[in-house]
């Protein structure tokens, strides 16, 4: 089944095609509050992952009680087991991807977004697009992720739906197509019409239901519908007609393509509209796709050839037979008297089988995964069978690090793995002026590990980036108790780091002289330009219209020119 040459339309193998098939991974992307934990639970709770509703909640309300070390290291393990959750649903196989969000929110919030082939943004109706969402539809951006949209909370007083939408389409630049409609909101919510079935699914209150919605009434001209809401009748078939005449009808190439949307609303703690959400992942959210790898010219004179030749990338289908995939966060192992750590490796071809060996590409060596995990929604077990789309965790220690790529021979390295411009600074020193080379031994380390971002700015001092606080929490608790040094972090007020690339070495040398203190390595020795202030970030845009800045950089990846 599993052969190691590659895969042509003749050779792909029947079983690996229907399992391929059968995946759905997808990440929920939200601003804090706006329901993506009950949304969670409630999507493991109708896929019967979960028996009860309350378990997700408890793990996120058990975190960050204390900020201890322990409390830390627990929460760490929480969310090993949480990060991932794989279950069936109408004969699919789900792999939900969890975003951490509020103190949580790190780069791995955006990294996991790389891993996903859809991406379901919950939108509190209150409260309209928030800042998290537009960062992190920014991000699914980069790969033309396609969107589903829950539009949550309708059974309280929210904003017009039509108001909602023309946000949702001017701030995030993405099209929206309503597939439900909603009736009324607040103590006034009916329920929604489904304009594509045709038919009204009548909302009533209350937790615990689960499976069927409620009441479905079919055609908007149905006897049933005057005698349940004789008042709203005549408002409800206007509004349907009005948003059917004005709304753009959902289109899937364009879903497909990452520039449409399908907007669902419901209230999440009501279990109303979560069904919808997991038949569009099942009818419309794409199986595992193509990835694209550039080809890398270091082991074998053949694709050192072929690199020469031009030919520097190439997709890798997810069914072609040879496994590969890439690491797109590492966990800590929780235990700090045991090294090891678990990197998540998002499957793109071929099948893992306990025990195979993988060629480590960065690495140029054989690897074997003996013990890799396989997250299911409430525990972690032994993971016996994995094809694309799944995410399996790989314990090592410190051999992987983000963005590697591991495969059954060929020298590939996927793309779009990227390191994303940090938003928040500290000044690091050791407190004691002799533990200075564990430091930058250690903050080397746990910056190739994807920990923190870690920036030489040439004066001494190391300089610390990362996207949210909880990184650096975790830095400075990682020193102490892995290389037992006790550093000092002060405040470096920055507003923002870019790297920098030039059209020829004259302007970067012209850059790198007038620029000089403002500018800084990277951990790759890529140049990268610091900002004090936004405004000071504009102006040398303007004044070096021929120098690109750059807010995201691929891992592994040397900035040349361009
Ligand atoms: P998050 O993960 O995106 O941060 O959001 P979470 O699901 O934790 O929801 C945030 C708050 O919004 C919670 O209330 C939750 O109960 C509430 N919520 C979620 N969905 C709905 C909905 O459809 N309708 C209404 N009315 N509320 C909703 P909380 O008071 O912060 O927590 P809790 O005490 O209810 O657990």
């Amino acid at each position: 089944m599993n052969s190691p040459t590659p895969a042509t339309p003749a050779n792909v193998s029947p079983e690996l095609q229907r399992d391929v098939a059968k995946r759905r991974t997808f990440a929920i992307i939200s601003h804090p509050d706006a329901g993506k934990t009950t949304l969670t639970e409630k999507l493991l709770l109708f896929g019967g992952a979960i028996q009860m509703a309350g378990t997700v909640k408890a793990r996120k309300s058990s975190r960050h009680a204390t900020s201890d070390w322990m409390e830390v290291e627990k929460q760490r393990g929480i969310s090993v087991t949480s990060s991932v959750m794989q279950f069936e649903y109408a004969g699919q196989t789900i792999n939900l991807l969890d975003t951490p969000g509020h103190e949580d929110f790190s780069e791995d919030t955006y990294r996991v977004l790389t891993a996903v082939d859809a991406a379901v943004m919950v939108i509190d109706a209150a409260k309209g697009v928030e800042a998290q969402t537009i960062k992190l539809l920014e991000v699914c951006r980069l790969r033309n992720t396609p969107i589903i949209t829950f539009v949550n909370k309708m059974d309280r007083e929210v904003r017009e739906p039509v108001e909602l939408l023309e946000e949702i389409e001017s701030v995030l630049k993405i099209d929206c197509a309503p597939v439900t409609w909603p009736i009324g909101m607040g103590k006034a919510f009916r329920g929604v019409f489904h304009l594509l079935a045709d038919r009204l699914q009548r909302f009533t209150p209350g937790e615990e239901k689960r499976g069927a919605d409620g009441e479905l009434i079919t055609g908007l001209d149905n006897p049933r519908l005057d005698e349940l809401f004789p008042d709203e009748v005549k408002h409800l078939r206007d509004d349907v007609d009005l948003i059917r005449g004005a709304s753009v009808p959902f289109d899937l190439p364009r879903f497909l393509a990452g520039t449409q949307s399908p907007v669902f609303f419901g209230s999440g703690i009501n279990n109303f509209g979560v069904q919808e959400i997991l038949q569009a992942l099942i009818d419309w959210a794409p199986p595992p796709q193509p990835r694209e790898a550039t080809k890398e010219a270091t082991v074998n004179a053949a694709a050192t050839a072929a690199v020469q030749e031009g030919e520097t990338t190439r997709m890798v289908t997810a069914t072609e037979a040879p496994f590969t995939g890439f690491v797109f966060k590492i966990q800590a192992n929780m235990d700090p008297k045991h090294r090891d750590r678990i990197a998540f490796l998002r499957v793109c071809s071929g099948r893992y089988r306990p025990g195979m060996k993988v060629h480590h590409v960065r690495d140029a060596r054989e690897m074997k995964l003996g013990n890799a995990i396989t997250f299911m929604a409430n525990e972690r077990v032994a993971s016996d069978d994995a094809v694309a789309g799944d995410i399996i965790g790989i314990h090592n220690h410190g051999q992987l690090q983000i963005g590697d790529t591991l495969t059954e021979g060929e020298d590939l390295r996927f793309k779009g793995i990227p390191y994303f411009a940090p938003e928040l600074f500290n000044l690091a020193r050791p407190r004691d002026p002799f533990k200075a080379k564990q430091l930058q031994k250690g903050l080397k380390e746990l910056g190739e590990e994807g920990a923190v971002q870690v920036f030489d700015p040439g004066t001494g001092n190391i300089l610390l980036g990362a996207v949210g606080p909880l990184q650096f929490e975790i830095v400075a608790q990682r020193l102490q108790s892995e290389y037992k040094v006790d550093a000092v972090y002060d405040s470096a007020n920055l507003y923002a780091a870019r790297w920098v690339t030039f059209p020829d070495d004259n302007t970067r040398r012209k850059f790198e002289n007038e620029e000089a203190a403002r500018m800084a390595k990277d951990i790759d020795d890529n140049p990268v330009y610091l900002a004090p202030t936004r405004v000071s970030l504009k102006i040398v845009e303007e004044r070096w219209p021929q120098v690109n800045f750059h807010s995201i950089r691929e891992h592994g990846q040397r900035m040349s020119h361009g």
